[in-house]
C-alpha cells in the first residue's frame, strides 16, 4: 500500500517548479538518509519533528518506514514549505507543515497544541537544500547569476537584509571578521579591502557573478584554490559561505535549535543531526556533550542582522547540564558510495543521541 503513496519528490518539485523560472526543476537528495532511519528507528504510534523539510527526503524516509507516524515539517524557506504542504497531501491528517525558523517555533508549536517533553525524534538536517545552492535567482550560487540575496526566508522575514544590502552598508572591520570566522577564510582582509573598495569604484555588488568575479580578482596570480578533500574550489566559496551563515544568522539559529531539543523530546526522544562544516559541527558537539558556553554563536555583533533570539541565562544553564547519550562511538559520515553518487554528502557528519534524563 505504502509504495502506491509513495511520493516522487520530483514530482513535487515539478508541480510548484514554475515558481523558480527554471526549466528543470532542481532536485534535492537527502544526506545519510538510512543511517538517519537506523538511529531514529521510527514506529507508528510516534510523533516526529523534520526540523529542516526541505524537498522533504528525510520526512519521506520516516514515512517510509513507519506509515502512521506524525511529522511536523518545518522549514524557514516558503519554496520548501509549499513542497510540505504538496506532500502533507499525500499523506492527510501525518504531516503538518510549518513555516518559520527554529527561533520561531515555540509559538508554532503551542498553536499546534504540542507540549515540551512530547515529541518521539527530531531530524537537523543544517544548511541549504539543492533547490537553494543550485537556483541562481535565491542568490546563493557562484556558477549560476543572480540577485545577491542569500536569505533563505526569502519573502517571509522583511526585516532581514539581502547580501547585496549588507555588503553595501558593511564596514572593513566588521566584513573582515564574518569573512574570517564564518567563511574560515584566510584571505579575509584582502577580499573585505576589495569589497570595500569596490563601493567607490563600481558601482554597488548586485549579483553573485559580480561578488565571484570580484572575489577572484584577489586571487589573480594564485594557483587554483583546493578544497579540504584536495579538489579545485572557487576562490569565492568561503565568502559565500560566510555571507550566508551572516545573512541567515544560520549559527545563533543551530545553537537554539539544541535547546529546542532538550525541551521537546521526551526521555527516550532521538535526536540525528547531520553538519556540513566545522562551524556547525562545533555547536551541535557541545550540546550533546554537555560543553555549552552561554556566547559560543555569537562571535560576531549582529547589527546588521535582526536578531531575535534570546540567550536567556536560565534556559542555558539547564542546557549545561547534559541529557544527551550518544548511540554512535563516532560522528558517522557517509559511505564512500553515497559520495560518489551524492557529492554534497562529501563533508557530512552525523551525530545521532537519545535524551536520557
Ligand atoms: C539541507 S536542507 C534539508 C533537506 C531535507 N532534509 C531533505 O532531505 O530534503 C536544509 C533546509 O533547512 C532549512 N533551514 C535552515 N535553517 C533553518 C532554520 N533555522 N529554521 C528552519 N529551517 C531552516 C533550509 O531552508 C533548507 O530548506
Amino acid at each position: 500500500m505504502f509504495a502506491v503513496r509513495n511520493i516522487n519528490s520530483r514530482l513535487v518539485l515539478a508541480a510548484i517548479g514554475n515558481r523558480w523560472h527554471s526549466t528543470e526543476p532542481v532536485r534535492h537528495v537527502p544526506v545519510m538518509a538510512e543511517e538517519t532511519i537506523r538511529f531514529l528507528k521510527p514506529q507508528n504510534d510516534e510523533l516526529f519533528i523534520d526540523m529542516t523539510f526541505g524537498a522533504g527526503g528525510h520526512t519521506q524516509e520516516i514515512l517510509r518506514s513507519a506509515p502512521k507516524a506524525k511529522i511536523i515539517a518545518l522549514d524557514r524557506d516558503p519554496v520548501a514549505h509549499e513542497m510540505a504542504h504538496t506532500m502533507s497531501e499525500l499523506f492527510p491528517g501525518q504531516i503538518f507543515p510549518v513555516l518559520g525558523k527554529f527561533s520561531e517555533l515555540p509559538d508554532k508549536l503551542e498553536k499546534l497544541g504540542i507540549k515540551q517533553r512530547s515529541v518521539d525524534g527530531m531530524v537537523f538536517d543544517f544548511g541549504c537544500s539543492s533547490m537553494q545552492f543550485d537556483e541562481g535567482s535565491r542568490g546563493f550560487s557562484i556558477s549560476k547569476d543572480g540577485p545577491l540575496d542569500m536569505r533563505m526566508d526569502k519573502d517571509c522575514d522583511t526585516d532581514t537584509p539581502t547580501a547585496a544590502e549588507v555588503l553595501a552598508k558593511i564596514d572593513e572591520i566588521d566584513l573582515t571578521r564574518i569573512l574570517k570566522i564564518y567563511g574560515e577564510e584566510k584571505q579575509a582582509k584582502k577580499i573585505a579591502r576589495a569589497i570595500i573598495e569596490a563601493r567607490h569604484t563600481i558601482k554597488s555588488i548586485e549579483t553573485t557573478k559580480e561578488l565571484a568575479d570580484l572575489v577572484q580578482s584577489c586571487f589573480e596570480n594564485e594557483d587554483t584554490r583546493l578544497d579540504k578533500l584536495k579538489r579545485p574550489s572557487h576562490s569565492a566559496t568561503k565568502t559565500f559561505q560566510a555571507l550566508r551563515i551572516f545573512v541567515n544568522n544560520e549559527l545563533n539559529e543551530i545553537n537554539y535549535g539544541m535547546v529546542l531539543a532538550q525541551h521537546y523530546l521526551k526521555i527516550g526522544g532521538k535526536m540525528i543531526t547531520i553538519t556540513f562544516h566545522s562551524l556547525e559541527d562545533t555547536i551541535v558537539k557541545r550540546h550533546v556533550m554537555g560543553n555549552v558556553m552561554n556566547d559560543m554563536a555569537n562571535k560576531l555583533p549582529l547589527r546588521y542582522n535582526s536578531h531575535t533570539i534570546c540567550h536567556d541565562q536560565e534556559v542555558m544553564e539547564t542546557v549545561m547540564r547534559s541529557p544527551w547519550h550518544p548511540l554512535t562511538k563516532h560522528v558517522v559520515v557517509p559511505t564512500y558510495e553515497e559520495v560518489d553518487n551524492n557529492p554534497r554528502s562529501r563533508s557530512a557528519k552525523l551525530r545521532a543521541v537519545v535524551r536520557v534524563v
